[in-house]
């Protein structure tokens, strides 16, 4: 408690919750983002929701010399690196960006962090490295693989983390697998802003709700699942930044490394998310059944209890809390930030 956190990709969906909940929990925070894919506003409704001032600096993680300056001027204790792009379908088109920013960003990071003497590092995983799982739910045991260049920069970022652990047992790495994201603040000040077409479910049920586009595609009503959609682990964006916080307290009180799944451990399909989504927003959302997108996975969500055993953690809020929360942030700031 009282210590100062970095962390990377603060002004992003979960760094910037995150942030909150930090903050609010009494840890001091220097924060940086390049806003590639973010805006500076979400700083100001950081401090403004936990009532305490953070340290923002945009600086891109590649940037080596400038960060190294700055864990000079910063007295760091350990960071949260969640800088980084995230979509999936990009990632296929413009690979060599997801490796530079994902594991050339995270490489040099470790390297200032390795310079600096910072041996604590919580870092943001994504059910993505399971590719196809082969069970669900899906426990961290699980086999690894990739379906796109997005999970696979993800993937070796992960075996990156154990090489380094190898090599100096100082270090204490949580690897965080995070599920699906969702939901918003409940103060309807912070959510998430994509760019453009949103890619992910939950934001494009919130823009087709407020009106900015006119129907849900369902990508797929053939998979062997109850109503044929593709089922998910949705987990609020509020528990998410939870599960931060605890890993980070584990981090100061043990030493070793861990890997968990932050998923609630239920399966929500497709439909019964835009039903629940339509309840939230007492809005009808139009739909149309579309073919399968590439490289979806029919069933997808986690075996939950590690995080539990370990952290003493588990996600607290419902599929329709998520819906209520994303729909007042949607509504109260139709155009984002
Ligand atoms: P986000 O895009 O909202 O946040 C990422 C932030 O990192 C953005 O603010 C962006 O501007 C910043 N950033 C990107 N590259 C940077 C760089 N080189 N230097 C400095 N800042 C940089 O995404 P998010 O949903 O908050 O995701 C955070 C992390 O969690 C990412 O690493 C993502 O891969 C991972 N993750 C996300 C999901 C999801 O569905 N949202 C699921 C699993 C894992
Ligand atoms: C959820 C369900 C779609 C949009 C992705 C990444 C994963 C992680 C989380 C970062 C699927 C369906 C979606 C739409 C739809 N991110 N869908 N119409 O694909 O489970 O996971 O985000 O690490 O790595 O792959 O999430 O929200 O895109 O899709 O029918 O317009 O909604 O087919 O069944 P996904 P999603």
């Amino acid at each position: 408690m009282g210590k100062t956190i970095l962390i990377t990709g603060a002004a992003g969906y979960i760094g910037s919750h995150t942030c909150v909940c930090l903050l609010q929990a009494g840890w001091h925070i220097v924060a940086i983002d390049n806003l590639c894919n973010s805006s500076a506003r979400a700083i100001e409704r950081i401090t403004e929701l936990a009532g305490r001032d953070l340290r923002f600096y945009t600086l891109d993680v590649r940037d080596y010399a400038a960060l190294s300056k700055l864990l000079q001027q910063e007295s760091v204790s350990a960071v949260i690196h969640f800088a980084g792009l995230k979509s999936v379908a990009d990632s296929v088109t413009r690979p060599l960006d997801y490796f530079d920013n994902n594991v050339c960003g995270s490489v040099s990071l470790l390297r200032a962090l390795h310079q600096q003497g910072v041996r604590k590092l919580v870092f943001s995983s994504s059910a993505t490295v399971y590719g196809h799982p082969q069970q669900v739910p899906i426990p961290e045991s699980a086999a690894l693989s990739v379906t796109n260049p997005y999970g696979r920069s993800k993937l070796m970022v992960e075996q990156i983390l154990e090489d380094l652990a190898q090599s100096d047992h100082e270090w204490r790495i949580a690897t965080l697998r995070y599920f699906n994201p969702a939901g918003a603040h409940e103060s309807g000040r912070l959510g998430e802003d994509p760019r453009g077409e949103p890619g992910n479910l939950m934001p494009y049920l919130a823009q087709v709700a407020v009106g900015r586009r006119e129907y849900l595609s369902v990508f797929g009503d053939d998979y062997p699942t109850p109503d044929g959609t593709g089922v998910r682990d949705y987990i609020h964006v509020m528990d998410l930044a939870r599960g931060h916080l605890a890993a980070l307290e584990r981090l100061f009180s043990h030493s070793g490394n861990f890997t968990v799944n932050l998923g609630t451990g239920q399966g929500v399909s497709v439909l019964q998310a835009v039903a629940a989504f339509e309840r939230a927003s007492g809005k009808a959302i139009p739909k149309r059944i579309a073919p399968r997108r590439s490289g979806d996975v029919a069933s997808c969500y986690a075996l939950a209890t590690a995080a539990q055993e370990l952290l003493g953690w588990r996600a607290e809020k419902k599929l329709a809390q998520m819906c209520s929360d994303q729909w007042r942030w949607q509504h109260q700031n139709p155009e984002g930030y």
